[in-house]
């Protein structure tokens, strides 16, 4: 066994987390002389004396582009994602195409195929648009890069351009997905000032910048509004996803995940959710399946899927609600009962998803003129 100290232990990770490349160097060597293994010494010291390290540990953070006034960062580099992300066939073929083209960049383009490698990312808040930008830059092996126009463009009227220019100056040098988070930021300019000659200044910047880059370059925009995209913004964007809310198959893939840590054996219990869950966001069903895991966990037990079901509907009439403590209300058993059947669930599930008997639902059923 190798004798390293804990000390340099300590040392070393600290550097690291710090991004101080020259402390991890020092460090680094230290531990190569601490080792008795001459093979994995001489191995890290090679490690050390490479040069061309990584982007996300040299440190580079004090160089990203800032607000000139504000030095408030004009793009932050955010990690990859830990969670896999749920998409419709068709989606997902579009993005698997991409990545394709984008690693065939150098041979497409020596067959005189070469095209924009941008692609543009619709849907309302929370449906994983932030999410697949993270696992493309993944997929790529690449650092991810979020500017938020939004914050680019709030500041001072003259400045805007200017930012928007260093974003593009800096992204070109270095091997990255630059993301162009809420670009209809840029449409808000327009409601926001009534000020057609600024709006157009700040979409001509942005197209001068998206032109200038080489076609290597890898860039994703994201908007919650695409029918508000400059037509000239919208062309640059050969690849389109339209995330959309989930459908029946993807919310059933996000129920599976994260509430049931993919145990298939509540499947059915999984269906029933996926139906009535129509109209959530991943989002939506991501807060209520973690908020009834976190109850469950604290009071010991399993998740009751009653209070989900009911979280569910709740929020289908417009504003999240998380699933409480208390589960469904008795005197809602009910009219929930009603929903189930309405979306296609069977009796016998929804026994299981009220904590009541077969009998009791067909009861309620036929109260209200349906069979059970
Ligand atoms: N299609 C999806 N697949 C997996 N998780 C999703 C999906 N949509 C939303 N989520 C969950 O909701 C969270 C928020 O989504 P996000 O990517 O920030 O949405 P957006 O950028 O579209 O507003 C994600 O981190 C993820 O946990
Ligand atoms: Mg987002």
């Amino acid at each position: 066994m190798p004798t390293v100290s804990q000390d340099d232990l300590l040392e070393l990770v600290d550097a690291a987390l710090a991004a101080d490349y020259t402390r991890v160097r020092r460090a680094g060597s230290k531990i190569a002389g601490e080792l008795d293994d001459e093979n994995a010494a001489r191995a890290l010291r090679a490690l050390i004396r490479r040069k061309g390290v990584p982007l996300r540990a040299s440190g580079y953070a004090e160089s990203l582009p800032v607000d000139g006034k504000s030095r408030l960062p004009l793009i932050e580099e955010q990690p990859w994602p830990t969670t896999p992300v749920f998409l419709s066939d068709t989606n997902g073929a579009v993005v698997t195409s991409f990545l394709e083209d984008v690693r065939n960049a150098d041979l497409l383009s020596s067959k005189g195929l070469s095209t924009r490698l941008s692609m543009l990312l619709a849907g309302p808040p929370g449906t994983g648009k932030t999410l697949l930008a993270g696992h493309v830059a993944a997929q790529l092996g690449r650092p991810l890069y979020t500017v938020r126009l939004d914050s680019v463009i709030s500041s001072l009227l003259g400045d805007t351009a200017k930012n928007i220019r260093s974003i593009f100056d800096f992204v070109p040098a270095r091997e990255a997905v630059l993301f162009i988070d809420e670009m209809d930021a840029v449409a808000k300019v327009r409601d926001d000032r009534h000020e057609l000659g600024e709006l157009k200044r700040v979409v001509n910047t942005v197209i001068q910048g998206l032109d200038s880059l080489d076609d290597r370059a890898v860039v994703l925009a994201a908007t919650n509004h695409p029918q508000l995209l400059d037509p000239a913004i919208w062309r640059r964007f050969p690849y389109k996803v339209d995330l959309g809310l989930p459908d029946a198959s993807a919310r059933a893939d996000l129920w599976r995940h994260f509430l049931f840590e993919g145990n298939v054996v509540a499947e059915q219990l999984t269906q029933a959710l996926a139906a009535v869950a129509e109209g959530l966001s991943g989002a939506d069903i991501q807060n209520i399946a973690l908020s009834a895991r976190r109850h469950a966990a604290l009071a010991g037990g399993s998740v009751d899927a009653g209070s989900v079901v009911w979280a569910v509907l709740q929020s289908r009439k417009g504003q999240l609600t998380l699933p409480t403590r208390l589960g469904v209300p008795a005197d809602h058993r009910k009219e929930l009962a009603l929903h189930l059947s309405g979306a296609a669930v069977k009796a016998i599930d929804i026994a299981r998803l009220l904590g009541v008997t077969r009998q009791t639902v067909g009861a309620y059923l036929k109260e209200t003129g349906r069979a059970a």
